[in-house]
């Protein structure tokens, strides 16, 4: 049984107060033992204060990025050890607005799960076609290729530890969702990249959670899909009722 995770993807948002009220207020929310794994991932600056508030509780703390590298002269960056130090539990890799703005490519996000792996993390690695993309009928092949230089490079026993994030760039701050079929044929085909790449086993422990503008009257649909195992949302998450409410909305997982 995979056990849905609900992270909340705070991006370049709130204040230091503003994220330690949120914080508190979602450990205000949960319940010990929720049917569903739950992180915020806060902005870096941040992350030690909202540390302190969830430090305990049900609710996980996730990065939103990582170095590559393990330390050394590199200006700005932030390494994997760091978030560990800080008591992230997860850091999200190859967000899309990262490949698509910051220039990320495969083989950087790669690199970068491997770095979350190597410190004890669990990596959420990110992947999700354009609207020109979808448009043309190149989703799968999209996917694929993601799946293929971001992914697939892993032994069995590292893939098994990672979380894999659906999120069509279309969908992603949009208002736009997916539906529930497209979104759930997407999971299921990369599912099927899971079960060739490795074996049936492994496909059906990896968790894949879909991502672009869930909100909490959308979210039963999607949470219910067979491969939908959890979501990552962005502006749904900066609000502690809306993301509860999403959080709640999680079935007590999919075989
Ligand atoms: P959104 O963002 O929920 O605001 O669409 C999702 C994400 O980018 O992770």
């Amino acid at each position: 049984m995979r056990r849905p995770f609900i992270a909340g993807n705070w991006k370049m948002h709130l204040t230091k107060a503003e994220s330690i009220d949120l914080a508190k207020a979602l450990v205000d929310l949960a319940p010990s033992g929720a049917s569903a794994d739950v992180a915020v991932s806060p902005p870096f600056v941040y992350l030690d204060a909202v540390a302190a508030v969830v430090h305990g509780t049900s609710i996980g703390l996730a990065a939103q990025n990582l170095s590559e590298k393990p330390n050394g002269a590199l200006t700005g960056e932030i390494s994997a050890a760091m978030l560990r130090d800080l008591g992230c539990r997860y850091v999200i890799v190859g967000h899309s607005e990262r490949r698509q703005f910051l220039g990320e490519i495969d083989s950087l996000v790669f690199e970068k799960a491997n770095a979350a792996l190597d410190a004890g993390m669990t990596p959420i690695v990110c992947v999700g076609e354009t609207l020109e993309q979808r448009r043309a009928e190149r989703t799968a092949e999209v996917i694929a290729s993601q799946f293929g230089g971001s992914l697939a490079g892993m032994d069995a026993d590292r893939i098994e530890r990672v979380v894999i994030a659906y999120e069509p760039v279309w969908a992603i701050g949009t208002g736009v969702v997916a539906t529930p079929q497209q979104a759930q044929d997407v999971h299921a085909d990369l599912r099927k990249l899971l079960t060739s790449r490795y074996n049936a086993a492994i496909a059906g422990t990896v968790r894949i959670q879909y991502g672009g503008s869930v909100k909490p009257d959308n979210a039963v649909e999607l949470l219910n899909q067979t491969d939908i195992d959890g979501a990552l949302v962005g502006g749904a998450s900066l609000n502690a009722d809306s993301f509860w409410r999403i959080v709640t909305a999680a079935p007590k997982g999919h075989d």
